[in-house]
């Protein structure tokens, strides 16, 4: 039991990228985080860092922690009037689209 607890720590402590095994540094497109757009409450008025380079720990936000060294950087927004929105987990939207969902994970080339 004590060992099975070590492992699923060990486990909760590795990142994305040591998880899945992924070169964040030879990423080419952004990893596809969910296949669908999380709906989250945004304060409006507030500033947010959006992952896109889907290997965030904190998604749909940013972690700065897992986009260093690659080619995608974090997008800051500030929310509108809305307070509930859907916000792009594939990663894959349109960059006129910014954070928000646009239908592309309807396309995904998996
Ligand atoms: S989740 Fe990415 S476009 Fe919908």
């Amino acid at each position: 039991m004590a060992q099975q607890t070590d492992d699923k720590k060990q486990q909760e402590q590795l990142t994305v990228c040591q998880r899945l095994n992924i070169d964040r540094t030879k990423l080419e497109k952004p990893h596809i985080a969910n296949p669908f757009p999380y709906s989250r409450k945004l304060e409006p008025g507030k500033e947010y860092l959006f992952c896109t380079c889907g290997l965030s720990t904190q998604q749909p936000f940013c972690d700065q922690k897992e986009c260093i060294e690659c080619k995608f950087q974090p997008l800051k927004f500030i929310a509108k009037n809305q307070t509930m929105s859907l916000l792009c987990g594939c990663k894959r939207n349109s960059q006129k689209a910014g954070p928000y969902c646009d239908g592309s994970h309807s396309n995904l080339d998996w």
